[in-house]
């Protein structure tokens, strides 16, 4: 099997590339490096089965090979400072043109999504046949939701008209090594990061927030099961944890993981673009996941910090 890693030398893609590669199928890599690292895949390159195209994804028309299934990893994220252009133009061309390689060479798509786009949604725990609730358009940061809302609709729509076949995964939020080391990555690196050095540790909103991460083994453990799958056609899933902590008790916990004494820095969402808003709680049902995948996430929180604090402090030994 043959899978095409659109944004495969980011943080989610490269470790998706380890896992398949591991297992012996075959990986293309394609990716700008406009946020990932060769860095994150260097140590695959010359391998069999490896194959990394440096390029815009939208510049690829022809494969060489046919993929047998194409993931779209490639995303621009919440605009926290800036305007939704890029979010919103970047992510739907995107989308479209993968789809339209996937209807070309027949390819099973996979899109990678996010808990996202259930926004202010308060059923909780969040169901992949739950609504989706968003705030005012004059929110900016709406503009990643929006768009993958519509790559979702996108995708499905592909699957009616031209019979590709579509599963949708709802990624909550992730951690782990190579994960970025600021707000593109997330609290987990943010925190590491600044209390590694002595910084205060930036909290946004009051902090009282909760939120349910999981660490990068479990996500790319539930992925490579959806790329081995052909009973998903139509699907959407979540993939995340049932394991809920507030983004204050997140920094007193990676504090006291590193035995750091934190100080925090607290940021008011009016410092964001306007009308910023951030949901109070982001839980998702993980129970579709569990009967089509057999997922269950193993590793705990407190084991996952540990371990991407390992690698941070690794990191850092060898720069
Ligand atoms: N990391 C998380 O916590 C999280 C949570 C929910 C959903 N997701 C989704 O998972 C996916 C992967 O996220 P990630 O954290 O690995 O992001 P990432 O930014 O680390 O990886 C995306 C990769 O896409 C590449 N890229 C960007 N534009 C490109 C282009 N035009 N052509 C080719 N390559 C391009 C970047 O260089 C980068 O390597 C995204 O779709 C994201 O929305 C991530």
């Amino acid at each position: 099997m043959q899978i095409l890693l659109a944004g495969g030398a980011g943080f989610v893609g490269s470790h998706l590339a380890d896992a398949l590669l591991n297992k012996g199928y075959e990986v293309l890599v394609i990716d700008n490096l406009e946020k990932g690292s060769i860095i994150n895949i260097q140590h695959n390159i010359g391998k069999h089965g490896f194959k990394f195209i440096k390029s815009d994804i939208m510049e690829i028309t022809e494969l060489k090979e046919k993929p047998d299934v194409i993931v779209n990893l490639i995303a621009s994220k919440i605009p926290r400072y800036s305007s939704g252009y890029i979010t919103l133009t970047k992510n739907i061309e995107v989308e479209r043109h993968l789809l339209e390689l996937s209807r070309k060479y027949n390819s099973r798509h996979i899109l990678i999504s996010t808990s996202d786009v259930y926004g202010k949604s308060t059923d909780f725990p969040l169901r992949e046949d739950g609504d989706l609730v968003l705030g005012p358009s004059t929110s900016r940061r709406w503009c990643y939701a929006v768009s993958k809302i519509y790559n979702e609709h996108l995708s499905l729509s592909y699957m009616d008209e031209f019979g590709v076949y579509v599963t949708i995964l709802r990624y909550f939020g992730i951690y782990g090594p190579r994960q970025h080391l600021n707000w593109w990555g997330g609290p987990v690196g943010v925190f590491i990061d600044a209390l590694y050095n002595g910084n205060k540790v930036e909290i946004h909103g009051t902090g009282k927030q909760k939120r349910s991460f999981i660490y990068i083994d479990d996500v790319v453990k539930a992925t490579v099961k959806v790329i081995e799958s052909s009973n998903l056609n139509g699907e959407i899933i979540n993939i995340g944890t049932e394991e809920e902590i507030s983004i204050l008790e997140l920094a007193r916990k990676i504090a006291l993981l590193m035995d750091k004494q934190a100080e925090f820095k607290f940021v008011p969402y009016e410092n964001f673009s306007k009308n910023y808003e951030d949901p109070q709680r982001r839980v998702g049902d993980i129970k579709k996941a569990q009967k089509f995948l057999g997922f269950k996430p193993e590793i705990t929180l407190e084991e996952g910090l540990k371990k991407t604090i390992k690698w941070y402090k690794e990191q850092k030994r060898s720069e």
